[in-house]
């Protein structure tokens, strides 16, 4: 078994990583928190469903109690009222600091059972077990957890490191094409900005699967998983708390976020936002000459491959422009941009020109 060791400031944690690993959840987490008597195990229903008996079997092993909290799937019920269930849960239970919640789900379920556990008695054993590629490359590690508040994303949260993390690529199996071809542009970004073997071994499995769900499936994608993973595990560890270098992760966020927003009503989905918003960066990284045009078009074939797309419907490009204005990069006086010097070579550039910001729109457009 694959491990990966985590450090943050107050906690090290591993991070399990194989396939085929659920079937040995629960001795996992049991032997990882050993002092835990109770186990909460929030997940959604259209999960439940998929791996109840996996549950029931295995994962109910992990204490010597286990409950199990089921919510509603999306993002809608990211919310303190949802938070507020699980309170009511671990508080009629009786849960204590040394108790276990496990989050196992997408981002949703991670982010909002992470925030629960984070402030339920100050902190309790939080296990991360994500089901989605975005969840289990990006979101289930560094810690950040939140809820959605008056439609705003994330707006009430903490960073709270869980103590443990699997990941099991053959869940990946239950999720639909879409889910699947969103995750596939994160881990795009991952190759782009950190490790070009990522977009190596990519291209080697699209290049003999057909079918999405096939890429998956492939076994070298769980070196792409482990490789996404160690990653994220290190840019945590040099800045937990997202002042600086955390900040090369959002790479292809800032223009993303502005499609995303922009497009309220024909919605593009953030996957496909922020496919095109790595679009724009890597023209705009050409604009300032930092890089010709031959690595947007080695990763404009995978994107077609994937079937990510590559073109930008028409939207009004000033009103993108200004809902840049709402990066969290930003402040008043500075935008921020992560830019590439070259593959794997990422940058950070501040005050760059409204000009080249509606060309690298532009040039996306129909
Ligand atoms: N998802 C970006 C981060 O964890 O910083």
């Amino acid at each position: 078994m694959k491990k990966i060791r985590a450090k943050t400031s107050n906690r090290k944690y591993s991070i399990y990583v194989q396939r085929g690993l659920s079937r040995q959840a629960g001795r996992l987490i049991g032997r990882g928190l050993a002092g835990a008597q109770k186990a909460l195990l929030v997940t959604n229903d259209r999960i439940y469903p998929l791996y109840e008996t996996m549950i029931k079997q295995h994962l109910s092993q992990s204490a010597p109690e286990f409950y199990t909290h089921i919510i509603q799937d999306g993002e809608i019920y990211k919310s303190l009222d949802t938070a507020r269930q699980i309170y009511d849960r671990l508080l009629e239970n009786n849960f204590h600091r040394n108790d276990v919640i496990i989050a196992f789900g997408g981002g949703v379920i991670g982010d909002m059972a992470g925030y629960a556990a984070a402030t339920y008695h100050r902190g309790l054993n939080l296990v991360q077990y994500p089901t989605t590629i975005i969840g289990q490359v990006d979101s289930s590690i560094g810690g950040k957890v939140a809820v959605n508040y008056q439609d705003i994303k994330n707006i009430i949260g903490t960073f709270y490191q869980p103590h443990l993390i699997l990941m099991d690529p053959s869940l990946l199996g239950s999720l639909d094409q879409k889910e699947i071809v969103n995750g596939l542009g994160e881990v795009i970004k991952y190759g782009i900005v950190f490790d070009q073997k990522i977009l190596e071994i990519l291209e080697n499995i699209t290049s003999q699967k057909k079918g999405i769900a096939a890429i998956v499936d492939h076994r070298l994608f769980d070196q792409i998983l482990y490789r996404c993973a160690k990653i994220k595990a290190v840019v945590v560890a040099k800045d937990e708390f997202d002042t600086g270098y955390r900040n090369l992760l959002n790479f292809g966020h800032t223009i993303g976020h502005a499609l995303e927003k922009v497009s309220r009503l024909t919605h593009i989905s953030h996957g496909r936002a922020i496919s095109l918003g790595m679009l724009a960066a890597l023209d705009i990284s050409r604009q300032l000459g930092f890089i010709d045009g031959s690595l947007k078009e080695r990763v404009l074939r995978l994107y077609q491959k994937i079937g990510l797309p590559a073109v930008i419907p028409e939207l009004d490009v000033q009103a993108v422009v200004a809902a840049t204005g709402f990066d969290k990069k930003f402040t008043a006086k500075k935008n921020k941009f992560v830019l590439l010097k070259g593959l794997n070579k990422p940058c950070f550039y501040f005050n760059l020109k409204e000009g080249i910001i509606i060309n690298s729109i532009k040039e996306n457009m129909d």
